[in-house]
């Protein structure tokens, strides 16, 4: 391999997070307006393009993989792209494929998923409630996620639920979240609502609910016991000693993680987003339809690298979302 890929604050990047559609079979709230525009085919980056752009990250040291969406089980043929990456785990290139999904589609394509080496699942879900998760996804069905779970979990993937705190929407079900995920063995993560997009008329700020009352909370009924644990992203860890399970807290609204960010983001039209929080991209697309040879490609991937910001501009103090990015979540993938 050349030389690997490290930014100007010295930190080598080694996960890649890629955006295989902007399409998704829901509407979350705070994600997309009911009435989405959605890109023209010919933006998107073909499977085999797909394949060419993870290949020369991996070739430049990429060790994960995230495949993300919109809602990545969705997109035509992505069966074939994780066929492809496989061959990346086969070799020891890549030590992780795995994807964040809304769980609609685990059900058909979980063993699948299995057989092209992917091992963990990241599945989306922020009630139980099946009412409030019709209001919450607009299209989404609570039991068609809840099968496809199990379904993951019968051909042998492990869960993640990830789930967005909403102030006044799921703040009465964190217990009820916490012990649904250890009885089923299953880590969760909270996500604080970020300022992406817009979002159909819906009030942000009336949404927040900060993860450091969320965590207060859950000290009242258990025992938290932090761990060392970093994944390189936004997320902090603590082990609930009465049950065991693992619970992550993503506060993408503070500065606390930016200085050991271990990665990028591909958008489907083959962008590449150096910081989730910055506008600051790159068109990788370009040298990619132009030429057959990968070098032009890498070169431009470097190029890209050697912008990475140091770190992000959110900010919700003075209750005014300043440092709001524009684009939606479904764009540069979550
Ligand atoms: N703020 C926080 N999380 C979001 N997600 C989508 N939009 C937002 C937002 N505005 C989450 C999804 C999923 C992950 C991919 O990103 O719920 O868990
Ligand atoms: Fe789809 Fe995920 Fe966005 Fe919901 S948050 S609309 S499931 S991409």
């Amino acid at each position: 391999m050349d030389s690997p890929l490290i930014d100007p604050f010295a930190r080598p990047i080694s996960y890649l997070r890629v955006s295989v559609t902007d399409r998704c079979d829901f509407r979350c709230v705070y994600c997309m307006a009911e009435n989405m525009t959605f890109l023209p085919k010919a933006e998107l980056l073909t499977l085999e393009e797909l394949d060419r752009l993870c290949s020369s990250f991996i070739g430049l040291g990429v060790r994960k993989l995230r495949v993300t969406g919109g809602e990545p089980l969705v997109r035509k043929g992505i069966m074939t792209f994780f066929q492809a990456m496989k061959r990346h785990l086969d070799s020891g290139a890549l030590e992780e494929l795995t994807l964040t999904t809304n769980g609609s589609q685990l059900g058909r394509f979980a063993q699948e998923l299995v057989d092209c080496g992917v091992r963990r699942v990241n599945v989306s879900i922020d009630t139980l409630d099946e009412a409030k998760f019709a209001r919450i996804t607009r299209w989404g069905r609570l039991r068609q996620v809840l099968d496809g779970i199990e379904a993951a979990q019968r051909a042998g993937l492990r869960i993640k639920i990830n789930a967005v705190a909403l102030k006044g929407v799921n703040e009465d079900e964190l217990f009820e979240m916490v012990e649904w995920c250890a009885a089923g063995d299953m880590d969760l993560t909270f996500i604080e609502v970020m300022p992406m997009g817009d979002m159909g008329g819906e009030d942000r700020l009336d949404q927040y609910w900060s993860l450091k009352d969320l965590r207060a909370r859950l000290a009242e009924r258990y025992t938290l016991e932090p761990l060392a644990e970093r994944t390189g992203g936004p997320a902090s860890y603590v082990r609930l000693v009465e049950t065991g399970s693992k619970i992550g807290f993503i506060t993408p609204l503070t500065h606390n993680f930016c200085e050991s960010c271990n990665r990028v983001r591909l958008t489907c039209t083959g962008e590449l987003y150096m910081c989730l929080g910055q506008e600051d991209r790159a068109d990788l697309r370009a040298p990619l339809r132009a030429s057959g040879d990968d070098r032009a490609l890498e070169a431009a991937i470097r190029d890209a690298i050697a912008r990475k910001p140091k770190g992000h501009d959110f900010d919700y103090s003075r209750q005014k979302v300043d440092g709001q990015v524009s684009r939606h979540m479904s764009h540069t993938g979550g």
